[in-house]
């Protein structure tokens, strides 16, 4: 069977990185004679360039029609000043819900080689392994009404949830914490907002299904602080869109660099989306230099969730370890006893390896 990859570069280093990741699911493709189908689409600034909307419909169609999707980035100072709905982001949060992708995984963990690049004392940050799952098609980024009014002096935001898209992030959570280390922790703001309040009445009853797991409840503002002060403390976070959104890019960077984290974004029983968590970087696009490591990470993840081929995914994520190990990096680390290496050449390091 040929698995069928939908590419969407987007915008900035979005596609520096997304053939970097080609290239190394080729090498797979060579190393396990699985081969892989791809084609290319646009979305964000570089499809309101060529088709005036951030997600032409042949793109929702070919992603539809995918086994899985890749996406590089979106978003640039090019398109900052457009109205909302010509906004490349548009385009990204119209793909997850077009593809109902609610739950967005976030791993974050450390290599050994690059945690003096951590703003973190070693100390603190040493051993942390956790996951943040968030959901990814409710909340306030898509609550309605979402407006100006009286004469653009007032405004609204509205974050709405119903019961059934609580508890299937939830769920979610709580199956990917039996897989980890069996620990989760439910961040809301429950002390203040009636949809935090049903969310962790949600997370109490479903502890009765997972009795494995051990649960607690932290408000955000503290998991924003407990994140930096003791982050080997947390193995699976579940939390709503926004909080998510936040505590995500928080998490990130504990570890050294953003350019090193991957993420998924599933269905219930769909295509999956996989993406760095990193933006697409304008102020060096173009120049070659841009971490592939979080795209290519993004890869792997796919491998695992959208084609359950775990060797091949392992054998991604080993050979990433290993050039990371032998003090190669990229721009955005910092390594004064390693090689400092771009974008073409990291990602040959890690064909090579695999
Ligand atoms: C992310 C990004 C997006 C989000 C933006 C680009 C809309 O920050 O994937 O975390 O807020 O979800
Ligand atoms: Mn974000």
């Amino acid at each position: 069977m040929t698995g069928k990859i939908v590419l969407l570069p987007g915008d900035g280093i979005g596609a520096e990185v997304i053939y970097a990741a080609k290239d190394v699911l080729e090498a797979i493709t060579k190393k396990y004679n699985k081969p892989f189908e791809f084609s290319s689409y646009d979305i964000g600034g570089v499809a309101i360039d060529n088709h005036n909307t951030p997600l032409p419909d042949e793109t929702v169609k070919a992603c539809k029609n995918a086994d899985a999707v890749l996406l590089g980035a979106v978003g640039g100072p090019k398109w900052d000043n457009n109205p909302s709905d010509l906004r490349p982001e548009r385009g990204l949060l119209g793909i997850r819900k077009a593809l109902d992708l609610y739950a967005n995984l976030r791993p974050v963990k450390g290599f050994k080689k690059l945690l003096h690049a951590s703003p973190l004392k070693e100390e603190i940050i040493q051993g942390s392994d956790l996951l943040i799952v968030r959901e990814l098609t409710g909340g306030l980024y898509f609550g309605q009404p979402s407006e100006r009014f009286d004469n653009g002096n007032a405004v609204v935001d509205t974050l709405a949830y119903t019961r059934k898209e609580m508890e299937r992030i939830i769920d979610k959570a709580f199956q990917s914490a039996e897989l980890r280390n069996k620990q989760l922790t439910s961040v809301d703001k429950a002390n203040v907002l009636e949809s935090s309040k049903l969310w962790r009445e949600i997370v109490e009853e479903k502890k009765a299904d997972y009795p494995n797991v051990t649960v607690d409840h932290v408000l955000v503002d503290a998991a924003a602080m407990k994140l930096i002060t003791n982050p080997t403390q947390f193995d699976v976070i579940v939390t709503e869109n926004m909080f998510g959104d936040i505590l995500s890019d928080e998490a990130s960077v504990l570890t050294g660099s953003l350019g090193m984290l991957p993420s998924a974004s599933l269905a219930e029983d769909g295509v999956g989306l996989y993406e760095p968590a990193h933006g697409s970087a304008p102020d060096i696009a173009g120049k070659g230099i841009a971490n592939p490591i979080a795209m290519i990470l993004s890869a792997a993840m796919m491998l695992r969730y959208s084609f359950n081929m775990n060797e091949e995914a392992q054998a991604i994520e080993d050979a990433v370890e290993k050039i990371v190990n032998q003090n190669y990096y990229t721009a955005d680390l910092k390594n004064d006893n390693g090689e400092l290496v771009n974008t073409t050449e990291m990602t040959q390091l890690i064909v090579d390896a695999i």
